[in-house]
């Protein structure tokens, strides 16, 4: 699929496998879920458009360059909040908008329960950060919220992901690219990815 970026880096690999291990306590998963997204971040912010500026060393001037997009990162709670500390050691200049969703257990629909995003727009650049893409109603729900604020370039950064998932998010909003680190079998009868690494939020925390 044109819009998704599946990473094959082996560090991901590795650190993914040591996250769906069901023996991994929760502080164990933090630091995993921290080192995966600073890795899936590197790439996913590979086509940032850097300026010229000139700077000079000790040694002498050149022409180097710089970052000057206003960008964003748009964790959606509670999963994605780990995901913020890397994202912000990568770009400390960025805006970080809240965006609540619970997937409603029995109907699997995200319901909106608190957002902190500007209502108008006041960056070039979102990034969603959600460790989970299982039916996609999450993310095509964030994505509808700062598509709202005015935003035109999203990305959507997570770790594991169902078919099912990116088919609806790539047909709801096929301008935005998925990052993601692995795309699993499929979604179970109660909405868990398989194999996936069980609930996010619950083994971030150590809730459930
Ligand atoms: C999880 C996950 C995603 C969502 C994915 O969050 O972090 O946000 O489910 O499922 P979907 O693609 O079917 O919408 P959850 O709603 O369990 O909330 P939590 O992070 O607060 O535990
Ligand atoms: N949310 C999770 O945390 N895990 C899944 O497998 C699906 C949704």
């Amino acid at each position: 699929m044109a819009n998704v970026f599946q990473s094959t880096h082996p560090l991901i690999q590795h650190k993914l496998t040591l996250l769906r291990d069901v023996n991994t306590e929760p502080k164990r998963f933090r630091e995993l879920v921290r080192e995966v997204t600073w890795l899936l971040l590197y790439e996913a912010t590979r086509d940032l458009i850097p300026v010229e500026r000139p700077v000079t060393s000790p040694m002498g001037s050149t022409v180097g360059k710089v970052l000057v997009e206003e960008i964003a990162f748009a964790p959606i709670l509670r999963a994605g909040l780990p995901m913020v500390e890397p994202a912000l050691e990568m770009i400390p200049t960025a805006q970080i908008w809240h965006i609540g969703l619970h997937r409603e257990e029995e109907t699997l629909q995200p319901i909106e329960y608190y957002t902190n995003v500007p209502r108008e727009a006041t960056a070039e650049i979102a990034f969603i950060l959600d460790p989970m893409l299982a039916t996609g109603g999450s993310a095509v729900a964030a994505v509808d919220i700062l598509k709202r604020s005015g935003v035109r370039n999203i990305k959507f950064v997570g770790l594991i992901a169902a078919p099912e998932g990116i088919e609806r998010l790539s047909r709801a909003h096929p301008d935005v690219p998925i990052h993601i680190a692995a795309v699993d079998e499929r979604l179970n009868d109660i909405g868990y990815i398989v194999p996936g690494l069980g609930d996010a939020g619950d083994r971030l925390f150590g809730t459930g």
